[in-house]
């Protein structure tokens, strides 16, 4: 085994951001104000990522969807959460505030479902000092055509020509999965200049009510996460990075150092912790402290080695 690489031989970046390491959270997945509530500034003050992506917000305040939310699988969980939240104003006017204070780099997560609330989401949102990056959730259908932008290369494509003046900060798109072919999709957002693509989000999934036999969640269906996608995301971040140049954040039910460092090998960039942050709030510190010896295992003497193998 070779020797065991320093804490140092973990940073990376992201689309020009520095990192001390690779290691993000999955939007929607680790809520910095519930934390604070429940944990003190404990969590805070030993922060698990490297970098913090804020969950989706939306131009105006939203509910979330009806109960149930959440349903657990073996190995994962559905979600049908419905992104609920304070709405741009409410973000910007609040929950920024705080996040700012956070002394990792913030990527921030839009959703709208026209080019034009992307457009305001994402001019407010890069005006603000704070916001490093913008991840752009395209999971949404687009009121116009009735197509998920995300499904759909051109209109993905569009998008991002359409955001792409606007700022200089990175523009990260958030893929699903749930595509015949994510690497056409990936294509389309590098060809209209995005900075990275992020993936996987939630695989479309239901699950049935035992004692009413009805769809449990209020939604009727939702996404899984968590272990049982693994493999699911591990093959699409081979397809999308053997078909682009930018780089790719990856995620899909990592739990561990060695599942993290299996998306790096993959073609993934840097790594997200999603589901598993609602099992262990610390899973990301957890990640972060077994990568040393994930990678020594494998003979590399720093990420950028284990990193390079994919990029050669
Ligand atoms: C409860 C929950 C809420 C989520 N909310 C969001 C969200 O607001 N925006 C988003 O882009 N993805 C959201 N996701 C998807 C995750 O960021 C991630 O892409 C996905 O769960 C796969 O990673 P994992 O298996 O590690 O959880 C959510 C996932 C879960 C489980």
């Amino acid at each position: 085994m070779a020797d065991l690489p320093a804490r140092e031989a973990l940073a990376t970046e992201i689309c020009g951001i520095p990192l001390d390491g690779p290691v993000l959270n999955g939007s929607g997945t680790f809520d910095v104000l519930a934390a604070r509530q429940v944990f003190g500034d404990v969590l805070i003050d030993e922060f698990p990522f490297d970098c913090y992506v804020s969950k989706t917000i939306t131009m105006n305040p939203r509910p979330g969807n009806p109960p149930y939310r959440l349903w657990e699988t073996p190995s994962g969980m559905i979600n049908s959460i419905g992104l609920p939240g304070p709405g741009l104003d409410g973000f910007v006017n609040r929950d920024l505030r705080l996040l700012a204070s956070l002394e990792v780099p913030l990527i921030v997560s839009v959703m709208a479902d026209c080019i034009e609330d992307f457009v305001v989401l994402v001019e407010r949102v890069a005006a603000e000092d704070a916001v490093d990056g913008i991840e752009l959730n395209v999971s949404c259908p687009n009121v116009h055509s009735g197509l998920i932008v995300g499904e759909q290369p051109a209109e993905t494509e569009a998008l991002l020509k359409a955001l792409r003046p606007l700022t200089a900060k990175p523009l990260i798109v958030k893929l699903t999965p749930n595509v015949a072919n994510p690497h056409e999709v990936a294509m389309g957002a590098e060809a209209g200049g995005a900075d990275a693509v992020s993936m996987i989000n939630t695989v479309k999934a239901a699950a049935i009510d035992p004692q009413t036999s009805r769809p449990w969640l209020g939604a009727g269906a939702g996404g899984l996460s968590g272990p049982a996608v693994r493999p699911i995301a591990l093959a699409q971040v081979r397809a999308v990075s053997a078909a682009i140049e930018i780089p790719i954040i990856g995620m899909g039910g990592i739990t561990d150092a060695e599942s993290a460092l299996e998306f790096i090998l993959a073609g993934a960039r840097v790594i997200a912790v999603g589901t598993e942050n609602f099992r262990d709030p610390k899973a990301g510190t957890a990640v972060t402290e077994g990568l040393p010896a994930a990678l020594a295992r494998r003979g590399f003497g720093s990420l950028a080695e284990a990193q390079a193998v994919t990029l050669a």
